[in-house]
């Protein structure tokens, strides 16, 4: 398998499997009934979908288990190369209303989304578990470059140099169009804190409406650990040669401030002083930083 190399579109860091297929990406035309997720990568994406699924469902997972794809509801762009399907194959398949994930930041998704304006929920997750995270990712996933070691991956990651490109700018992007493309923003550590109000959160802003009951049965059903144990959600479809699980699972820990065994004194003063720097310009409220 080759990892593959990123190439800059718009400036900013693609793997060459979705660099290389950006046009029929951009060109793709979504239906107004779609609704999006977007995330960096490792920002709870996964979570989010297994939530919104169950909640479609009203918490039946019998029926969720009977969803067209392995792991759900698919990439927009491509990332892995066969057996596992292209996103836009996949989603050509599909009727909608179709539940379309993405890592593209905001100014790379296909306007179709915001001139049919479907739905779109964005979870951001602070910024230093978010790389911990994607660096073990790095290392698992076969398909993306070598993270290299920690110190270095500390840098590319301040630089933008990763696939998706700058964790700075893709949060900040969505954020300042939240307000105007009716985007839901969320908060991985929100859902730590409190999941069963942002089940409910989502629920609203779907239009759905579903008891009490539900509500809890869904935070129980998508707890890390029952998610952890469901081939639905925990990437154990995908081929060891993709994703190899002995380095690293793909529900690794699922906790908020893993990055406190990760970073040494001088890493998080040079870090927290360019975060400083990168995030001045619009204010996010992320917690969990110190
Ligand atoms: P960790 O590597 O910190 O464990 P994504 O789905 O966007 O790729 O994000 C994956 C990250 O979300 C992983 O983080 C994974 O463990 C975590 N995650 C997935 N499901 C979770 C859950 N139900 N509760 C908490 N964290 C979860």
């Amino acid at each position: 398998l080759t990892r593959f190399p990123l190439i800059p579109i718009r400036g900013v860091p693609l793997m060459s499997i979705i660099a290389n297929n950006f046009d029929s990406i951009w060109a793709f035309n979504p239906d107004p009934s779609d609704l999006l997720i977007a995330t960096y990568p490792k920002a709870g994406t996964t979570w989010t979908q297994e939530i919104i699924d169950l909640l479609i469902n009203n918490g039946d997972a019998e029926a969720c288990r009977r969803a067209p794809t392995p792991v759900r509801s698919p990439f927009l762009e491509i990332h892995s190369p066969p057996p596992i399907p292209s996103g836009l194959d996949l989603l050509k398949k599909m009727d909608p209303p179709r539940i379309i994930k993405t890592h593209l930041p905001f100014q790379l998704v296909p306007q179709g989304f915001w001139e049919n304006k479907c739905k779109a929920i964005y979870v951001a997750r602070n910024a230093k578990d978010n790389m911990v995270s994607y660096y073990h990712f790095d290392r698992m996933n076969k398909t993306q470059p070598e993270p290299g070691p920690w110190d270095g991956y500390v840098h590319k990651f301040m630089q933008g140099q990763l696939g998706w490109g700058s964790w700075y700018d893709h949060v900040k992007g969505y954020w300042v169009e939240r307000e105007k493309r009716n985007i839901l923003y969320l908060f991985y550590e929100d859902m730590k804190e409190n999941p069963a109000r942002v089940v409910r959160t989502i629920m609203q802003y779907l239009d759905l409406s579903v008891s009490d009951e539900v509500i809890d049965r869904i935070v129980e059903l998508t707890s890390f650990k029952n998610m952890k144990d469901n081939p639905m959600a925990n990437y154990s479809c995908v081929p060891p040669e993709v994703f190899d699980m002995s380095i690293s699972p793909f529900m690794r820990k699922g906790e908020v401030g893993d990055w406190k065994n990760y970073f040494t004194p001088e890493q998080l003063k040079m870090f927290d002083e360019d975060y400083e720097k990168q995030m001045k310009d619009v204010h996010i409220p992320f917690r969990s930083l110190i």
